[in-house]
């Protein structure tokens, strides 16, 4: 049962105004229910283990000089989500398909750095945030529409750069990487990583971290030297600053070897017991792998048709069990009429499912994409 009414950081929460019928309102149910849940703060989960391994990090190598907050509502305006970081009026991001979208000036964040501009202008000049961020998306193993960020601001005076004798840009960039290096090598002692040039409307020069994990490189985290803009808004005129947004899933999913991001949302006893407070190096042990089942499904699409739409709904009927959601075909005919069939693959973390319940999931997802989402099935 989802509750109808919660609390989250001295915000009240009525599910009527969240999850209401209104087409400038695009979160479902499934979504709801997430608010509140604050993976981020149990002490005895791994999303938890690694926000307090992190913390441990900047106490130990800033003397306690980062402030730290994980309790700030993820109900946020459109100008604090995006405005305030500089993203662009016809950024994708903004979009309805991207973003959750409560009415035309509310979202739910969908990155953490939503905060950086109330937190420098409430004066704070070392900061990390720890939240949960939402974005609509396709689903795989490392792809979930919530997930857990936790976002860093180091504000440096002009005579810490000055001190430095190069230009304060390069000196916070060098800081930046140091800084996270340190932080990677506190988590995972040797790993394979590298560094890869980015692009984010926030900053300039922007980066991202990868880390080698289960035959592939894994983004974990952007990053980069703070726009001028953003810190001159905020009544910083003299000051240069870096700021770095990380992904807690990827992060613990390489750290504990947990193979599905959907494992994190379990509250089976055979995943939640494998974590303890303060115990970082404990690799999960799978309580045996159920075989998946794969369904095709074809359809003849129309111009409004996303795949992120399609996900949603397989999402809203399935939940958890859905593992994957793929596009394996795609043509267009001589009358221009474009064809997807996507592969669906169901898996329960928790259990072998039946034949029959996967073809009553099949046959819903089938009826409900053709109703809601009017495409026409082949
Ligand atoms: N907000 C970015 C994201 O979610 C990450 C980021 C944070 C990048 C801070 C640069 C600086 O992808």
């Amino acid at each position: 049962p989802v509750a109808s009414v919660l609390e989250i950081g001295g915000v009240k929460i009525v599910k009527d105004d969240v999850v209401r019928d209104d087409p400038t309102n695009n979160v479902p149910d499934t979504i709801f229910s997430k608010l509140g849940v604050q993976l981020h703060r149990r002490a005895q989960h791994p999303i938890g283990i690694l926000k307090n391994a992190i913390y441990n990090y900047f106490d130990v190598n800033y003397s306690g000089k980062f402030d730290k907050f994980d309790d700030l509502c993820p109900i946020v305006s459109v100008k604090q989500n995006f405005d305030d970081v500089l993203v662009p009026e016809d950024h994708v991001s903004r979009s309805y398909n991207d973003t959750y979208y409560i009415d035309p000036e509310t979202v739910l964040r969908c990155h953490t750095s939503a905060h950086q501009a109330e937190l420098l202008t409430e004066g704070h000049t070392h900061f990390l945030v720890t939240g949960d961020v939402y974005r609509r998306d396709s689903i795989d193993s490392t792809h979930y529409p919530v997930f857990h960020q936790m976002e860093g601001v180091r504000v440096f005076s002009p005579a810490e750069c000055e001190a430095s004798g190069m230009d304060a840009t390069s000196y916070a960039a060098g800081d930046l990487k140091k800084c996270l290096e340190g932080l990677a090598r506190h988590l995972f002692g040797a790993v394979e990583m590298r560094w890869v040039d980015s692009y984010f409307p926030f900053t300039n020069p922007s980066f991202e971290l990868e880390i080698y994990f289960q035959e592939k490189w894994l983004e974990v985290l952007g990053c980069g030297v703070m726009e001028q803009e953003i810190l001159k808004r905020t009544g910083k005129i003299n000051n240069v600053a870096w700021a770095f947004g990380l992904g807690l899933e990827r992060l613990a999913m390489v750290l504990f070897e947990i193979p599905d991001i959907r494992l994190f949302w379990s509250t089976d006893e055979r995943f939640t017991s494998q974590f303890s407070q303060g115990q970082l190096g404990v690799k999960f042990k799978p309580f045996s792998k159920f075989p998946p089942c794969y369904k095709d499904m074809s359809f003849w699409i129309n111009d409004s048709f996303t795949e992120n739409n399609l996900c949603e709904v397989v999402r809203g009927i399935a939940g958890d069990l859905v593992e994957e959601v793929r596009l394996i075909d795609n043509f267009t005919n001589k009358k221009g009429m474009t064809s997807h069939c996507y592969r669906i693959a169901y898996r329960s973390m928790e259990r072998s499912l039946t034949d029959e319940e996967i073809n009553q999931l099949q046959g819903n997802v089938r009826e409900v994409a053709q109703s809601k989402l009017n495409v026409v099935l082949r």
